[in-house]
């Protein structure tokens, strides 16, 4: 079924059509057999086979099972633009039941990484055809290790970025309307972080909490005390979300434990606001502890950081967009998403945005009651892909063709 994007005809969208069909091959592929981690063996030679006779310099990753591939135009000398694709899956099951649904027990790819991967295939494939006309480069990130193994980190220490001017990723959104595309500048996507609390008393009889230091009632307190600090201490403007996801004390119903466990998440979308609540996190734990005769440790595992889209580049890159899909399927987000990402790393490092793709299958009108991202239901429309493959073209050329200057 194709879908009337309301674009001009003869544009880069009707071309990215053509390989359309390839492309949910690949996707299906992937799908069938989806891979954890950094280690993509089979998702690796999927990509290089797809890849193979474009004519690409390609590097393939030491620490991980990553592919770079450069293609050069031959129109001379111009920047590098940098698009970005994952590859990995997450560890969980799937229940779909479509045709292709993964192979792999407690393996699915429910953030649609397989399409990230598959479109990228696809925008290589369609550039590689139009390499006369391009002055500059275009470099390929097929990336492992997205879900919390920081996999980017691990490319840009291998030299991903060395000589990248700008960098661009799309992400797909079941719950966002089919071949939409949706930009923010600024924070697109929240840090997250992990923290554990253990608050620690002493152990004694139930019967007699005098002559134990009791560590629940504390560990209770400060739960809610750390709702209080978010909502008393940070600005709504630049806010937190702090989630005790976890409590943990105790064996039975007469015994007062040693120990109580506390553990959540912190997400924010600036950095000063993420900082500043990490410090608030121990004053009040350690405050709360010591009122009460308990000692307490916080641990922070910090996680991604904020994802920050280039001011610039957003809004050179949304009319970019609007050049290949039309202006009335690109809209704005009108806030950040509070889940993370680790092409955060790549944008600290380098000029670029990651927008979003609509890809609400048409068995749901309203996208806000499709099963989202990490759910096991998880599905997408496979055609909206065409205009994921269009975008990634868009933004390449455009960007080449204007020798990089973004403003
Ligand atoms: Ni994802």
């Amino acid at each position: 079924m194709a879908i009337d994007t309301g674009a001009p005809s003869g544009s880069v969208l009707d071309g990215a059509r053509g390989f359309l069909g390839e492309v949910i091959e690949l996707r299906r592929e992937l799908h069938l057999h989806p891979e954890l981690g950094t280690d993509l063996p089979r998702t690796q030679a999927a990509v290089l086979a797809a890849l193979d006779g474009l004519g690409l310099e390609i590097t393939t990753g030491t620490a991980l099972t990553s592919v770079v591939a450069d293609l050069r135009g031959g129109a001379g000398d111009g920047p590098t633009i940098l698009l970005r694709g994952d590859m990995d899956a997450l560890p969980m099951p799937e229940d779909t039941g479509l045709p292709f649904a993964s192979t792999v027990d407690n393996t699915m790819h429910a953030c649609g990484h397989d399409a990230h991967t598959a479109m990228l295939v696809g925008a290589a494939r369609m550039l590689s055809e139009q390499r006369d006309s391009l002055a500059g480069r275009v470099r390929f990130m097929f990336q492992p290790g997205e879900e919390g193994d920081g996999g980017a980190v691990d490319m840009i220490d291998e030299g991903v970025l060395d000589g990248v001017d700008a960098a661009f990723a799309l992400h797909v959104a079941p719950n966002m309307f089919s071949d939409f595309v949706v930009h923010r500048a600024g924070a697109a996507m929240a840090s997250a972080d992990e923290l554990e609390i253990v608050v620690t008393g002493r152990g004694g009889h139930a019967s007699t909490p005098h002559w134990a230091t009791d560590p629940i009632p504390v560990a209770c307190e400060i739960v809610g005390a750390l709702q209080s600090m978010v909502t008393r201490t940070v600005n709504v403007f630049d806010p937190a979300v702090l989630t005790i996801a976890k409590v943990q004390a105790g064996t039975t119903t007469n015994v007062i434990p040693e120990s109580a466990t506390i553990a959540g998440t912190l997400r924010a979308v600036s950095e000063s606001t993420r900082h500043a609540v990490w410090g608030r996190i121990r004053q009040v734990v350690d405050g709360i502890a010591a009122a009460h005769g308990c000692s307490a440790t916080v641990q922070i595992d910090e996680g991604y950081p904020v994802t920050v889209n280039h001011p610039g580049f957003t809004a050179w890159a949304t009319d970019a967009v609007e050049d290949v899909v039309g202006a009335d399927r690109v809209v704005e987000m009108p806030s950040p998403i509070m889940g993370a990402e680790d092409f955060s790393y790549v944008l600290q490092k380098v000029p670029g945005a990651m927008f979003f793709l609509g890809v609400c299958p048409p068995e749901h009108p309203n996208p806000f009651e499709a099963p989202a991202c990490h759910s096991n239901r998880m599905v997408l429309n496979e055609e909206a892909m065409a205009t994921g493959i269009a975008v990634h073209v868009g933004v390449a050329t455009a960007y080449l063709a204007a020798g990089g200057r973004i403003d």
